[in-house]
C-alpha cells in the first residue's frame, strides 16, 4: 500500500499503516540479523547483535497485539545495501566495521520510525501503545549505542583502519 494511495483517510489510519509498517521492518531484520552474526569477528559485535536479535524477537511479540503487515521498501533498501557492502569486503577487521555501520542504520531507521509512531500514539490516545513502542524505543538506542561503543571504543574502528 503506498503512503500517497487513498487507502489512508485517517490519522488513525496513517498510525495503523506505521504499526504495520514497522512490524514488517522488525521481520526483516530477524532474517538480517543472523547473518551478520555468523560474519561478525569481534566477539563483542557478535553477542550483541545476537542480544539485539532476541529483543527483536520480543519486540515483535509487542507488536503482535496490532497484525498483518505492510511491505515497507525502507528497511528492505536499508538491509539490501548493508548485505551487498558486506558482501564486498574480504578483510575480516574492515568486514566488522561495515557490519556495524549497516546495523546501525537500521537502528536509526527503527529510531525514527518509533519516535514519529509513538508521538502519534500519545496524540490519539492510546496510551498502553505508548508504552510498549517506548519499550522498543529504548533497545533501539541501546543498541545503537552499543553498536558506537564497539566500533569507538572496542577497536574495531581502530583494527579496520589498519588492515591491509
Ligand atoms: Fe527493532
Ligand atoms: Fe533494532
Amino acid at each position: 500500500m503506498g503512503i500517497f494511495t487513498q487507502d489512508i483517510k485517517t490519522m488513525d489510519g496513517l498510525f495503523l499503516h506505521g504499526l504495520q509498517d514497522i512490524y514488517y521492518a522488525e521481520h526483516q531484520i530477524t532474517k538480517a540479523l543472523p547473518k551478520m552474526i555468523d560474519k561478525a569477528t569481534n566477539r563483542e559485535l557478535a553477542n550483541g547483535l545476537k542480544t539485539h536479535l532476541e529483543e527483536t524477537n520480543k519486540q515483535i511479540e509487542r507488536l503482535d497485539k496490532k497484525p498483518s503487515s505492510t511491505q515497507c521498501p525502507a528497511i528492505d533498501g536499508i538491509i539490501k545495501e548493508a548485505d551487498e557492502v558486506v558482501g564486498e569486503v574480504a578483510d575480516k577487521a574492515v568486514l566488522d566495521a561495515a557490519i556495524i555501520a549497516g546495523a546501525q542504520a537500521v537502528e536509526h531507521y527503527e529510531i525514527c520510525r518509533y519516535g514519529t509512531l509513538i508521538a502519534w500514539a500519545q496524540q490519539l490516545g492510546h496510551e498502553e501503545v505508548v508504552r510498549f513502542l517506548t519499550t522498543n524505543l529504548n533497545e533501539e538506542k541501546a543498541a545503537n549505542t552499543k553498536l558506537n561503543t564497539v566500533a569507538l571504543r572496542k577497536g574495531v574502528n581502530g583494527k579496520a583502519s589498519t588492515a591491509a
